[in-house]
């Protein structure tokens, strides 16, 4: 099985819709076929956002897909400043990031959040993509594998193995998230592995052979070949990196650099 590598643009809370606008354009000029054959590539902007970068890639018909940043777990109701799975399908969104490590910070998220909020992105059609990671204090526990494999297996509860072949999970070490501080390919490899052991253990050799697992922790172009080049290394979520356009496009074509 080969899996398509992702390479998925999470803006946080940057870039205005005009601003948007404008980026998604460079991104489309300086993308070629060439690189939508080797790489999926979406971007994550702002809520406020979507609607103008719909609008774009359609009339356009680029090849960039685009996701929320985060979803609620209900389709609606009660619910000030929370934006429905619904919603982000209804406006074309391909994907959805789920339990991003701001999120599980600063909007205390717990990992049965995740859960449910996955059901819902699952029911209504998204690709989620659920992260995990560990700790600067954790790593240097030295049980960094089993907290994360663990933090995951809680994140996943209740989705069935059929589900679990559309779900994308990245492996965000905390502390090499904004920090300049990025895991060299062997530290993400390890834990990428277990991952896809996990994988294996829970739902089956297929869905385990068919998960894409990304790295993400200040990806840079200079950094994204190595990383990549790992075997069960599927994609990079980039952060920082992504609201320039040139290092993003640098990023998704981190190919160039490997032959
Ligand atoms: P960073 O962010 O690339 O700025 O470290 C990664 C992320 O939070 O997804």
């Amino acid at each position: 099985m080969t899996r398509k590598p992702l390479i998925a643009g999470n803006w946080k809370m940057n870039l205005n819709h005009l601003e948007a606008i404008a980026h998604v354009q460079r991104l489309a000029f300086s993308l070629k076929d060439a690189d939508f054959d080797a790489v999926e590539v979406a971007v994550f902007p702002p809520f406020t956002d979507i609607r103008s970068v719909q609008t774009l890639i359609d009339a356009d018909k680029l090849k960039i897909r685009y996701g929320g940043q985060d979803c609620a777990e209900t389709d609606s109701g009660a619910y000030t400043g929370q934006i429905s799975a619904a919603f982000l399908t209804k406006l074309g969104c391909s994907f959805v990031i789920l339990g991003h490590s701001e999120r599980r910070l600063l909007n205390n998220e717990s990992s049965a959040d995740v859960a449910l909020k996955l059901k819902s992105a699952i029911k209504h059609k998204l690709l989620p993509i659920v992260c995990v990671g560990e700790s600067l204090d954790i790593r240097k526990s030295g049980n960094h594998v089993a907290v994360t494999v663990a933090q995951l297996k809680e994140s996943l509860a209740g989705i069935t193995k059929y589900d679990m072949g559309n779900v994308i999970v990245a492996y965000e070490p905390v502390w090499a998230i904004g920090t300049g501080e990025v895991a060299i390919p062997e530290d993400a490899e390890e834990m990428c592995g277990a991952i896809r052991n996990f994988l294996a253990d829970e739902y089956g050799d297929a869905v385990a052979d068919k998960v894409r697992i990304l790295y993400g922790g200040s990806v840079k172009s200079g950094t994204a070949p190595g990383l990549m080049a790992m075997p069960n290394v599927d994609g990079a979520l980039v952060g920082g990196a992504s609201i320039d356009p040139d290092e993003f496009v640098a990023i998704c074509r981190y190919r160039l650099a490997l032959v």
